[in-house]
């Protein structure tokens, strides 16, 4: 039970701001997109989210039983987590569809809905990894209701372990990606491209993209899976997780611009590292098999799945906990994507740029608070409800989630853990307060009425709560 609140401090602070007509809680903008919570869907490994100009976004990937297509869909990300998921398509009883079901896509080919996934033979020994890539279609406007029917297998280029395809369109042009064990290559698979002539049916020559080489390519495995496609900023980013399932597995890019041969191999440049990786200050093993889509603001969301614990008993591929997990998408200056670190369990965090200087961030180095734009995760707070009321709210560097902002009566501000005390409770209490008309937040601090975080040279203090350097915008 959080000790009570000094209600004076409380109602001096709300008070000093709702004083001002123009800063009321942006309630309508609250209430508009709920803001998604990760894990977003438990035990829904390779997720893919995507918004259809219908405006919903639908949902597949695979389940832990390996047995079944599934599909959500929702007018909201956050919705997803609580949307009724229909089973459009079981595993066969018998032959080479009857195993493993894979890494599911939804994707409208020709105005006609269309999933793509991986399947194997059940049965005992290796031959369950017989898989390869098929699809079956929808006979009908709405997938979530179907009828499904199987449309065939992909006619890949060679008669070996194959999975994990995509489809995009490219100036007009449909092209198809997956991962492929090829025959004298000694991978689990590498990545492959090609034009479609139709669903199953390659236009072309595939052209070999990457064989998994580097050393967090072949951590447990030799591999290179799941490509993903984003096109931003004149370039076309691949990504691709590399690796064994366990916490080494890790996403990769390729980049090519968008105006080369999509089919010339030299035209895809590799990320020599890793760019997106486990995290252990924030508790994500493992993140990988990522799919993007963009928020109901349009804003990049990267799409991953991802274990809350490192440790794990048995084959990873039978470990049911990777969990989906979404979180903006930032870029760097030059237009890469900057992928920053698994944001960690909870609702999604922000970032707060100085409404007065847009240069600097409310940021941290270890636990001293900074102003600035430092690495992109030295950036990212979560706000959870406060002790203060349904008003309060706390805030927490996703890279120490058992730390909070708290308030001094110096004007100072810090980065403390709960110390389960009233003068804690009081001190890490604050109120949001979002302005519509310019786009920007004060966060009033109860503790010191009157005052709120603001931006005071290269430093995070508390300064007036009407001050312009106590004025944030969230990204
Ligand atoms: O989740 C099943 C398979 O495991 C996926 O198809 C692949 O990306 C991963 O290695």
């Amino acid at each position: 039970m959080s000790p009570p609140l000094s209600r004076r401090g409380f109602i001096g602070s709300a008070a000093a701001l709702s004083a001002a007509p123009a800063f009321a809680r942006a309630a309508a903008d609250q209430a508009a997109a709920p803001v998604p919570v990760n894990p977003l869907v438990r035990q829904r490994a390779d997720a893919q989210i995507f918004r259809h100009d219908d405006g919903h976004y639908y949902m597949t990937g695979s389940v832990p039983e390996y047995d079944r297509l599934v599909l959500r869909r929702s007018r909201t990300i956050a919705g997803l987590a609580t949307a009724p998921e229909a089973i459009l398509w079981r595993h066969e009883r018998t032959g080479p569809r009857s195993g493993f079901i894979w890494a599911p896509e939804l994707h409208q080919i020709d105005g006609k809905w269309v999933i793509y996934f991986a399947a194997g033979p059940s049965g005992g020994g290796d031959d369950v990894f017989r898989i390869r890539t098929y699809a079956v279609v929808c006979d009908g406007p709405d997938p979530m209701t179907g009828p499904w029917s199987l449309l065939g297998e992909f006619q890949a280029p060679w008669d070996s372990f194959n999975l994990d395809s995509t489809s995009f369109v490219h100036k007009g042009v449909r092209y198809f990606t997956w991962a492929q064990r090829e025959p004298g290559i000694d991978t689990n698979s590498n990545l492959y491209i090609a034009k479609l002539e139709s669903p199953l049916k390659l236009a072309g020559k595939a052209t070999r993209l990457t064989v998994p080489t580097l050393d967090w390519e072949v951590r447990g495995y030799k591999v290179a899976e799941a490509p993903a496609i984003l096109h931003r900023n004149g370039r076309l980013f691949m990504t691709y997780s590399a690796s064994a399932t366990d916490a080494r597995y890790c996403l990769g890019m390729l980049t090519a611009d968008e105006n080369a041969d999509l089919l010339d191999a030299k035209s895809w440049t590799k990320s020599p590292q890793p760019v997106f990786t486990t995290c252990k200050e924030t508790s994500v093993y493992g993140p990988g098999h990522n799919s993007f889509t963009v928020d109901e603001q349009g804003r990049d969301i990267l799409v991953y799945h991802g274990r809350d614990y490192e440790a794990i008993t048995g084959d990873p591929l039978f470990n049911p906990d990777r969990h989906t997990r979404v979180q903006r998408l930032y870029f760097a200056a030059d237009g890469t994507p900057d992928f920053g670190v698994p944001v960690g369990n909870g609702p999604l965090p922000e970032r707060f740029v100085s409404a007065a200087d847009p240069t600097k961030l409310i940021a941290h180095e270890g636990a001293r608070l900074i102003a600035g734009n430092p690495a992109l995760a030295q950036t990212q707070f979560r706000q959870t409800p406060g002790r203060a009321g349904d008003r309060s709210v706390m805030l927490s560097p996703i890279l120490m989630p058992d730390h909070y902002l708290v308030a001094n009566k110096d004007g100072s501000l810090t980065l403390e853990p709960d110390r389960k005390t009233a003068d804690f409770a009081l001190r890490s209490q604050f109120v949001r307060f979002d302005d519509r008309a310019t786009g920007t937040l004060r966060f009033a601090a109860i503790a010191v009425p009157g005052k709120a975080i603001g931006l005071s040279g290269d430093q995070i203090r508390l300064v007036r709560s009407r001050d312009a350097t106590a004025r944030w915008r969230a990204d």
